[in-house]
């Protein structure tokens, strides 16, 4: 029998998964010249101009071919040393297509599909779309604003025998928390009781303010035999557009996930990944970017915080939540399209880190705030001007309406 129907089946894994919404919502405010400081595409810190002249030599070079599929060893030589504790660059460490597949390699390793997997809310949303990938089921556990704390029963309640992973993000994308070493001892508890993996995303784990320490499973003795460790240069070097992350785990969980890794990709850009060995192994001072982040984070919490916004400051990261609990809007939306038509500028509703249909996340909006000073600058001109008003004019209503029907989008950055 001939199918009538010209298109092949989709399949039923990708209805589960997230749309584009923000991504949206931000060439709409490209298009208008609006300030960006909804998705997280870093202009602060700049890249590093050695790694531009290492990328045009690389190429000149003739490096145009496949890479090892685990990456360039001199790259892993050097990414190796600058973890607290030694990790082995050959058995322990694969370069993959930025955090986003570290990520997606790392699930699917340690994942059956009916499995179970931890996250926390709010959440990066990627998580949750690969956890549907992977035939797994999101089980989400809420964290509570200023703090961005869990309740520990809650946590128990949640882990089991049918868990394979709990998923964390420190510094948080979006909240800026970072995980305590109490919290984590909490985790190691729980992942050995019931032996499962933790995958702990750390893009942001230079971004750290205020003197705090960032911790990451992969240097704790009691988790380091569970735990995948995800990073990345996007942020940290200001080039998303590479591609270049990592994924750092004991040798037995690395094997699994390079051959993910090997089926997914064969390995990531080669002339790119040299250019990033060699300007790290010339450049001093490589990698300082939360000097300059700390006084944007500043900058922008009393910008907003002067608009009217309860702004939750961050402990590392380049985002903050706030509420608009003191403005006139029936929810974020409303605000974020009033903002968006009166001043020019884009924020995130709060409700894109939120799974599910219900009002979590309607009183609140993420910031980005790796941004050049000049760029908070204009952001300030404008905010200067912004008045809040109850009642935004009927135009800013349909946009209103245009962000609120699209529940399930995704959070680029
Ligand atoms: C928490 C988190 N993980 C992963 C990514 C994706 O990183 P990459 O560009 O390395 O794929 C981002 C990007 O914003 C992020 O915020």
């Amino acid at each position: 029998m001939v199918s009538s129907d010209p298109t092949p089946r989709i399949s039923n894994r990708i209805s589960g998964l997230t749309a584009d919404g923000l991504t949206r919502l931000l060439s709409e405010g490209h298009e208008s010249g609006a300030l960006d400081l909804a998705v997280g595409i870093p202009s602060a810190p700049a890249t590093p101009p050695a790694l531009i002249n290492a990328a045009h030599r690389a190429l000149d070079e003739g490096i145009h071919q496949y890479e090892a599929q685990a990456g360039n060893i001199r790259l892993r030589e050097w990414l190796a040393s600058t973890f607290r504790t030694p990790a082995d660059p050959r058995t322990e460490l694969t370069i993959t297509a930025g955090a986003t597949e570290a990520f997606f390699s790392a699930l699917m390793a340690v994942s059956n599909p009916g499995q179970e997997v931890v996250i926390f809310e709010p959440v990066f949303e990627h998580f949750i779309n690969v956890t549907i990938l992977c035939g797994c089921n999101p089980k989400v556990i809420r964290l509570d604003p200023p703090k961005w704390t869990y309740n520990e029963t809650d946590l128990e309640a949640a882990v089991g025998p049918n868990t394979c992973a709990v998923v964390i993000s420190t510094p948080n994308n979006p909240t800026g928390h970072m995980s305590t070493a109490e919290e984590l001892e909490h985790l190691a508890k729980l992942c050995a009781r019931w032996n499962c993996a933790i995958i702990s995303d750390e893009v942001y784990s230079q971004f750290t303010f205020d003197e705090r320490r960032h911790i990451s499973p992969g240097d704790m003795p009691q988790l380091k035999s569970r735990s995948l460790v995800v990073g990345s240069f996007s942020k940290s070097h200001a080039i998303s557009g590479w591609r270049l992350g990592f994924l750092r785990a004991p040798a037995a969980l690395t094997t699994a996930a390079r051959k993910v890794h090997n089926s997914a990709t064969a390995g990531t850009a080669a002339p790119l990944q040299a250019a990033f060995a060699r300007a790290a192994a010339t450049v001093k001072g490589f990698v300082t970017p939360s000097d300059n982040l700390r006084v944007q984070r500043d900058r922008s919490i009393k910008m907003l915080g002067e608009v009217g916004l309860r702004c939750f400051e961050p402990d590392g990261g380049c985002y903050f939540m706030a509420d608009i609990d003191k403005l006139p809007y029936e929810n974020a939306d409303a605000f974020a399209a009033h903002l968006l038509q009166d001043a020019g500028i884009t924020i995130a509703p709060g409700r894109f880190f939120y799974s599910g249909s219900g009002d979590a996340g309607r009183r609140l909006v993420r910031v980005a705030f790796n941004r050049s000073q000049s760029f908070l600058d204009e952001v300030e001109r404008r905010l200067r001007k912004f008045v809040p008003r109850s009642c935004p004019p009927r135009s800013l209503v349909q946009t209103g309406a245009h962000l609120t029907t699209d529940i399930h989008e995704s959070v680029l950055g």
